[in-house]
C-alpha cells in the first residue's frame, strides 16, 4: 500500500485516544501525550491536526499551531507520528505536505522542536527545507534529551533566497 491510498481526514475528539496509543509506542521515554492533551489539542481552533486511515484505523497523525498576529502568524509543529508498522511509506511525507501547505498559505515560517539524536525526523524536516537554528540541553523530560530547535522560512523568504524553484513545499528537494 502506497502512501496516496491512505484516507486522510482532520482529526476529531474521538481519535484521541489512539493518538495518545501512539505517542505511548513512538515517545516512550519522553512524556507521551495522554488523550486529554489531544482532546484541547483538537479544541483548539488556530490548531489543525490531520491524520491517516487505513480502513477506519488511524496510522499516522501530525498537528500545527498557529500563533502571533493573524495577519502574520508563526507556526509550530506539535507533533507527528507514523505507527511503526507503517512508517517508510511516505506517510510522514504526506502529512507534513498538509502542514506546511497550511503554513505557506499564511506565508508564515514554521518551527519544531526535534530530539537531537532522532535522524528519522531530521532527515524527513530538512527535505522539507528545515534547518536548525539551536540546541536546547535537557529540553525532554523524563529522559533528559537534548533538542535541535528548527525553523523553516516563510514562503516568500524561501523565494527571495531561491528566485528559481519557488520553494516547493512537497519535501522533494533536497533530498
Ligand atoms: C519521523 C517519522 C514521522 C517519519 O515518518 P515516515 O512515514 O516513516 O516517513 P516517510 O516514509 O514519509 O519518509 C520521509 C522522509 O523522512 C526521512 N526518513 C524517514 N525515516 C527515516 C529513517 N529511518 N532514516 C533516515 N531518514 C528517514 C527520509 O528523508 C524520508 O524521505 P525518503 O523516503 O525520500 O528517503 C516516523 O519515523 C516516526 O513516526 N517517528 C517517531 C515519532 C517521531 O520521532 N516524530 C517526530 C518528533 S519531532
Amino acid at each position: 500500500m502506497t502512501a496516496n491510498q491512505f484516507e486522510l481526514r482532520e482529526l476529531r475528539r474521538g481519535d484521541a485516544e489512539r493518538c495518545a496509543e501512539l505517542e505511548r509506542v513512538l515517545f516512550p521515554g519522553d512524556n507521551p501525550w495522554p488523550r486529554d492533551v489531544f482532546v484541547v489539542e483538537f479544541s483548539h481552533p488556530t490548531n489543525f491536526y490531520i491524520g491517516a486511515f487505513d480502513d477506519d484505523h488511524l496510522v499516522a497523525y501530525a498537528g500545527l499551531a498557529m500563533m502571533g498576529p493573524t495577519e502574520d502568524p508563526e507556526f509550530e509543529i506539535h507533533t507527528i507520528g507514523v505507527d511503526p508498522e507503517f512508517q517508510r511509506r511516505g506517510l510522514g511525507r504526506v502529512l507534513m505536505d498538509q502542514l506546511m501547505h497550511v503554513a505557506d498559505s499564511h506565508d508564515g515560517p514554521v518551527f519544531l522542536e526535534v530530539r537531537t539524536d532522532n535522524l528519522p525526523a531530521i532527515r524527513m524536516y530538512e527535505a522539507f527545507g528545515f534547518t536548525i537554528l539551536a540546541t536546547r540541553k535537557n529540553y525532554y523530560r523524563p529522559s533528559g534529551a537534548d533538542a535541535y530547535t528548527m525553523q523553516r522560512p516563510r514562503l516568500s523568504d524561501r523565494r527571495d533566497s531561491d528566485g528559481s524553484s519557488g520553494g516547493s513545499s512537497d519535501g522533494s528537494s533536497g533530498n
